[in-house]
């Protein structure tokens, strides 16, 4: 099966632009894009930073943008959203009854788990020991293969103003998963707003750039806590699954560079 990997849209609301690019806009470019070459994508996830600065008018426009897509959308909180106004405008989100957005689908032949890592009015993210037990009855009770979605990673990734802003705490998190992570075939993650892969305690990961503004690959400690934006190209991810693997392509989709046949040049 096939679904798309979106993140960090960070709408705002009246349309307005954000770091000199319009987040809406951006999103409705994906969402034609997906629906031109994706369409026959099974699900699609946003992977939290729905909105910006967590405005009722933004998550309107959120729904907006969405109603094109032919396909089931699952959304998850980052922490630029607003609980209360995600609440309001996606009451249909599954959540639990303690009011963390966290719950399961099946997805193709796997069991996908949706995580909510929002400490609110904080950017770097929190997971308690009550949304840990859910995640840990999950995994316990799972019959297949489990695929992972959470907006902060849960360790460093090498951008020190990035990492200050990572899942703080994690061995909720930790004592969750300990002993599932073979059952854990992949982790789909946002936050850090680049194109970043890898695996973490054997359980392979993604991260995607968001579809407005980017951070800039700057390793180590350069002495800031401010983080160095850049527009580099928006993305989202096509994500092919099956019994036998999990691939992630990463689509530029305002790429406009020319297109040929390689045998032509031959
Ligand atoms: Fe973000």
């Amino acid at each position: 099966m096939k679904f798309i990997h979106l993140t960090d849209t960070h709408l705002v609301e009246h349309g307005g632009d954000l770091f000199g690019t319009n987040p809406r806009t951006r999103l409705e470019q994906a969402v034609a894009h997906i629906c031109e070459h994706h369409a026959d994508a099974e699900a699609l996830v946003i992977t939290g930073d729905l909105t910006h600065l967590g405005q009722p008018g933004a998550y309107a426009a959120l729904r907006e943008c969405l109603e094109p897509l032919p396909m089931p959308v699952h959304t998850i909180l980052g922490n630029h959203d607003g609980r209360e106004n995600y609440r309001r405008f996606f009451p249909e989100a599954p959540r639990m009854p303690e009011g963390f957005v966290q719950y399961a689908r099946p997805l193709g032949e796997y069991l996908a788990l949706f995580l909510d890592t929002q400490d609110p009015g904080e950017h770097w993210g929190a997971f308690c020991e009550t949304r840990a037990c859910w995640l840990r009855e999950q995994l316990q009770a799972a019959d297949r293969p489990v695929v992972l979605f959470m907006h902060h990673p849960f360790f460093p990734v090498g951008i020190a103003s990035m990492d200050a802003l990572a899942l703080r705490e994690p061995r909720h998190f930790l004592a969750a998963i300990a002993g599932h992570e073979a059952r854990i075939r992949h982790i789909f993650m946002g936050h850090i707003h680049r194109p970043i892969f890898g695996s973490v305690r054997g359980m392979p990961f993604s991260i995607l750039r968001g579809t407005n503004h980017q951070v800039a690959l700057v390793l180590g400690d350069d002495g800031s806590n401010d983080i160095l934006g850049s527009h580099e190209p928006p993305q989202y991810g096509v994500v092919l699954l099956d019994a036998e693997q999990v691939v992630v392509h990463a689509e530029d989709y305002l790429d406009r560079s020319d297109r040929f046949y390689l045998h032509a040049y031959g």
